[in-house]
């Protein structure tokens, strides 16, 4: 599979965005909450990059997709996660597609109660979106094709690659 972004970008990309994200909570201490399972590669190699006090925490949002890419009902399950009220909350997730996981995630952390939620996305998807809503960090934009590695799955498969590629379409 052709490289759309080299794990060598994405490497230099989640360095960077570690100091934005260092900069923007100027010492306070964060509850980094990542949503399973495509947030595992980004949140293993950002978090380590982060210089502030932090915690880490997870939940899961599944949507049940009739294929890759219409959207379906979204299941989120939060028992994993501590207490979070008066929380700052760094949100994580590989993609930002139509926003409606995103949208409904934010909403869940603050009714459980904390103080703030941001969100760091890795990849956000052109002409997708169908929510309002805007990432507080971002890694890449990328255009409409649907991608696999670096935590991203087709069938929960690919998500073990070092680099993002886009999945072949079988003819
Ligand atoms: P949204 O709710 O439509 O924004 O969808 C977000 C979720 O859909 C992501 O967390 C991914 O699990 C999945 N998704 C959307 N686009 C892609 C893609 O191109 N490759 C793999 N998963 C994707
Ligand atoms: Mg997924």
């Amino acid at each position: 599979m052709e490289a759309l972004i080299a794990a060598e970008d994405i490497r230099q990309r989640v360095e960077r965005m570690a100091r934005e994200i260092a900069e923007a909570y100027q010492g306070r201490s964060v509850t980094v909450v990542g949503i399973l399972n495509g947030c595992l590669l980004f949140m293993a190699d950002l978090i380590r990059r982060i210089d502030l006090p932090l915690r880490v925490a997870f939940i899961t949002a599944s949507s049940y997709r009739g294929d890759a890419t219409s959207p379906g009902k979204l299941l989120i399950r939060d028992e994993l996660l501590p207490d979070l009220a008066g929380k700052h909350v760094l949100l994580l997730d590989d993609i930002l597609d139509t926003g409606q996981t995103l949208a409904r995630v934010v909403s869940h952390l603050l009714g459980k109660g904390a103080e703030s939620v941001k969100v760091a996305v890795l990849l956000r998807k052109i002409g997708r979106q169908e929510v309002p809503f805007e990432p507080d960090f971002l890694g890449f934009t990328i255009p409409d094709k649907f991608v696999v590695g670096y935590g991203l799955d087709y069938n929960d498969e690919y998500r073990h690659l070092p680099f993002i590629g886009v999945l072949p379409v079988k003819t």
